[in-house]
Order: C-alpha cells, then structure tokens, then sequence
C-alpha cells in the first residue's frame, strides 16, 4: 500500500474531527472481537526503540472498578477543591469520567523497567517510553472511534493507588483511565466547550526557525 485514496483521506480526517472524549455512555456491551480490533492498534503504534512499554490491565471486577471509582471520586474532590468562584461552580457541573456506566475499562502503565529496545532512544530523555505510550492510546482511540465506540481518558486520580489496587507489577506508571463504550451521543464540539470551561483554538502556523 503505497497510497491512499482521497475517500480515504477525507475520511480519517472525518474520523479524527468526530473523535471525542466521552464520558456518557450506554450500557449494553461491547463484543470481544469489536474490543480486541481496537486493542490491535496498540501493536501498530510506534515506540521510542521499539521497546512497545504499554501495559494494558482490564478492569473487570466488581472490587478493581470500585477501587477506581473511589480513587477518581477523592482525586475530583480534591481538584474541586482547588477552584474558587465561578470556575469552581462551574468544574462542579462538570461530568469528567464515565467510570460509572463504561462497559470496558482500561487501565494503561508504562513499564519504565522493560528491557525491549535496549535503551534506544530514551536514554537521553526516558520520559520518551511514556510518550510512546501516549502516541499508542492516541491510535486505540481513533480505531475505537472508527468502530462506533467511544473513549474517554480520565487522569483525575491518583496514581500510586492505583497501581496498588490493581496490583501491578513494580516500576509500572500509570498513564491512562480509559472508559470505553457506545456513546450516547456523537459530537463535533469537545464537552469542556460546550459546558463553557475552555474553547479550542483555530490551527496556528508553527514558528519558523
Ligand atoms: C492526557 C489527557 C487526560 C485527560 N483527562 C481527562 C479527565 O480526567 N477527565 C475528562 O473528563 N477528560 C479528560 N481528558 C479529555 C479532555 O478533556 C478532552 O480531550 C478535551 O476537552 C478535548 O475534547 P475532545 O477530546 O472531545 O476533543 C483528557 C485528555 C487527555 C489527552
């Protein structure tokens, strides 16, 4: 495959404009096969040395899903607690995981230690393997999206705890909630725009050098 055609093009740029974070979900739930098709755009992401350090913990059971929600509800809590005035009120409106009613949750580590890749590369800047593993979500999204489901990244919580309840081996971080499901409702403006807390930007030209 040399080229793509300019259907395709159009396409994906379709794709990635549809693309949302969601946080409303319906509750019937998503095929094995559907989830593992999504799941293969991880082994397709590039990766700092090849060294491919993402993690990837289902989080299935009842006691997992509770640890998670009760640590996102203290981290939200706490982050409530940070606002004043308008900006407060409003982050109290905000609906900022769907860990609630999300049919699949992922919880997804970067495994600092690994020895895959030898080092190439994240020698000079270690946080690269983390990167890696950022660009990595990035495409299980858009494959998520070209499936008709939706993603939701939640990184209000707190991380260490995390990783002690769920029980993962030493020297993962963690990167990414990810609440996975059919949306509710598909949308071209991000929630935050709509609920009035940030607007994104126009495309701006790079800085030339
Ligand atoms: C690294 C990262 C962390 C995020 N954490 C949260 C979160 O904890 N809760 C939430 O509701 N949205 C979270 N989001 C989603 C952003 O709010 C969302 O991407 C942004 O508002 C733009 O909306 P869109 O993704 O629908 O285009 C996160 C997104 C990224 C990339």
């Amino acid at each position: 495959m040399s080229q793509f055609s300019p259907d395709f093009q159009s396409e994906l740029a379709d794709l990635m404009r549809w693309r949302r974070d969601v946080r409303r979900f319906r509750t019937d739930p998503v095929d094995e096969a559907v989830q593992m098709r999504c799941l293969d755009a991880f082994c397709m992401a590039p990766s700092v040395g090849l060294s491919e350090p993402w993690r990837i913990v289902d989080v299935a059971s009842d006691a997992a899903r509770g640890a998670a929600l009760a640590n996102f509800e203290a981290a939200n809590s706490d982050a409530l607690a940070g606002y004043e005035g308008e900006r407060a009120q409003v982050y109290g409106t905000l609906k900022l995981s769907g860990m609630r009613d999300a049919p699949v949750q992922l919880a997804i580590f970067c495994d600092d230690d690994t020895p895959k890749g030898a080092g190439l590369g994240a020698a000079t800047m270690p946080e690269m393997r983390r990167y890696s593993v950022v660009g990595a979500i990035t495409h299980y999204w858009l494959a998520a999206r070209a499936q008709g489901l939706g993603v939701g990244w939640v990184s209000i919580l707190d991380p260490a705890r995390l990783a002690r309840d769920l029980d993962v081996p030493q020297g993962w971080d963690l990167v990414a909630y990810l609440c996975v499901g059919w949306p509710q409702a598909d949308s071209l403006t991000p929630e935050l725009e709509t609920a009035g807390w940030e607007t994104r930007e126009a495309p701006r030209a790079p800085i030339r050098r």
